[in-house]
C-alpha cells in the first residue's frame, strides 16, 4: 500500500515518458518527481519542447497512442484518504478521475471545445458522465461559475463555441474545469493565446476560484512574471527533466541552476526594457540523442568539462530548494547580484 504525507494531494515519483517516432524514441520526460500539496500552486516553467505538456498529459493519462509512461508512479490522495497510483486505473476509473478529481485546461482552448455542440450540452454531457443527472442543479452551478469568471452566464451557456472570443472560451473551459469541484486543476499555458487584458482577467478569476474552492494547481507557463504571480512553488524543466524546484522566492531571487538564471535574465524588466532582452544562446537539445552529462552544458556559460561528463544529481541545497547543477554556488552569487540590481527579477 502506498502512502503520502497528509498534506500532499498528488505525488509524481520518478516518471519517465517517451514517444515512438520514425527517427527513434524521444525521451520527453525523464525521471521527474514532485509533490503537490493541498491548496498549493506549482508553476512548471521552461522553453517550448521541454516536456511540460507531455508531463501533464501523462498525469491525467491522456497521452497520444505513440506516447508511453516508461517508469514511475503517480500517486493521488482521494478525498476519502485513499492513496491510488493513477497508473493502475482502468479506462472507466480514469474517466471518473478526470474532471471530478483532476481537471485539465488545455493549451489552445479553441480546439478543446467541440464547435458544433452548444456549451450547455457539453456541460450536461460532462455532468451526466460523472453521475450528476440533476440538470437543473448542474445548470445553476454552471451559471454561477460563469458569473464568477465574469462571463454573461445565460448568453455563454446557450452559445456555440465559435460565437465566443478566445478569452471567453478560455474562461468557459476554466469554469467547466471546476464544475465538479476537482482537487487538482492543471492549466497548460492558459494565457498564451490571449491578449494582455484577457490575460489579467484569467489570472484574477483563477486566483478567486482558487481562494474560494481551495484546489491545487499545476500551472504551466513560459512566462516567468505570470509564474511568479501565481505560484507558491516553481519547477524549471529542461530537456524533460526538473533541474530546479523550490519556493517561488527562492527560485526567482536565489536561482541556483544556470538554466533558470538564463530564463530570469531573459525577462524584460521595467528598467531594462524589451530591447535589452537577453535570450539564452543556442537551441533546445535533441531529445532523441540528448547531450551527455548535464543536458544544458552545451548552452551553459558556466559549464566545465565535468558538466559534459557527469549528470548532476538533484540535491536539496536550501530548505525545499533542489537543484541539479555542479556550478550552483556561482549561479547563486550571480542571481543575488541580479536580484539586488533589479529588486524584482521576475519583472513584477
Ligand atoms: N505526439 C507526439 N509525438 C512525438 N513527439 C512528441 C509528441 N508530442 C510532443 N512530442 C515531443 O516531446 C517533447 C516535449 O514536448 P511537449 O511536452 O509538447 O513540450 P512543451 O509542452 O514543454 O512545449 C518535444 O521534443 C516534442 O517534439
Ligand atoms: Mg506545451
Amino acid at each position: 500500500m502506498d502512502t503520502l504525507p497528509k498534506d500532499v494531494v498528488l505525488s509524481v515519483q520518478d516518471i519517465s515518458i517517451s514517444y515512438l517516432a520514425h527517427r527513434g524514441r524521444t525521451q520527453a520526460v525523464n525521471r521527474v518527481s514532485f509533490d503537490l500539496r493541498k491548496g498549493e500552486t506549482l508553476a512548471l516553467i521552461g522553453e517550448s519542447g521541454c516536456g511540460k505538456s507531455t508531463l501533464s498529459l501523462g498525469i491525467i493519462r491522456l497521452l497520444p497512442k505513440t506516447g508511453q509512461i516508461d517508469q514511475g508512479k503517480i500517486l493521488y490522495a482521494s478525498r476519502g484518504g485513499e492513496v491510488i497510483n493513477l497508473l493502475d486505473l482502468n479506462n472507466r476509473q480514469l474517466r471518473d478521475f478526470r474532471w471530478a478529481e483532476c481537471a485539465m485546461v488545455f493549451q489552445a482552448a479553441l480546439n478543446s471545445l467541440n464547435p458544433v455542440i452548444r456549451v450547455r450540452d457539453m456541460v450536461y454531457d460532462t455532468a451526466r458522465a460523472h453521475g450528476r443527472t440533476d440538470r437543473e442543479a448542474t445548470r445553476k452551478r454552471m451559471l454561477e461559475l460563469f458569473r464568477r469568471v465574469r462571463l454573461d452566464p445565460d448568453r455563454v451557456f446557450n452559445a456555440y463555441p465559435h460565437e465566443l472570443s478566445g478569452g471567453m472560451r478560455q474562461r468557459v473551459l476554466l469554469a467547466m474545469g471546476v464544475l465538479l469541484d476537482p482537487q487538482v486543476v492543471i492549466l497548460d499555458e492558459p494565457t498564451t493565446a490571449v491578449d494582455i487584458l484577457t490575460q489579467r482577467t484569467i489570472l484574477e478569476v483563477l486566483k478567486e476560484l482558487r481562494e474560494s474552492m481551495g484546489f491545487s494547481i499545476v500551472f504551466i507557463s513560459h512566462d516567468l512574471s505570470i509564474a511568479a504571480e501565481m505560484a507558491d512553488t516553481v519547477a524549471t524543466m529542461y530537456a524533460g527533466e526538473i533541474v530546479e524546484i523550490g519556493p517561488v522566492n527562492e527560485v526567482f531571487y536565489r536561482a541556483r541552476h544556470a538554466y533558470t538564471f538564463g530564463l530570469l535574465e531573459a525577462v524584460p524588466t521595467l528598467s531594462s526594457g524589451a530591447q535589452d532582452l537577453i535570450s539564452i544562446p543556442g537551441s533546445p537539445p535533441d531529445l532523441i540523442e540528448p547531450p551527455t552529462g548535464c543536458k544544458f552544458h552545451p548552452r551553459c556559460p558556466l559549464a566545465t568539462p565535468r558538466c559534459a561528463r557527469e549528470v548532476p544529481p538533484l540535491v536539496e541545497e536550501a530548505p525545499g530548494h533542489k537543484v541539479a547543477c555542479f556550478e550552483s554556488a556561482q549561479v547563486l552569487a550571480q542571481s543575488q547580484r541580479l536580484a539586488e540590481s533589479q529588486h524584482s527579477p521576475a519583472g513584477l
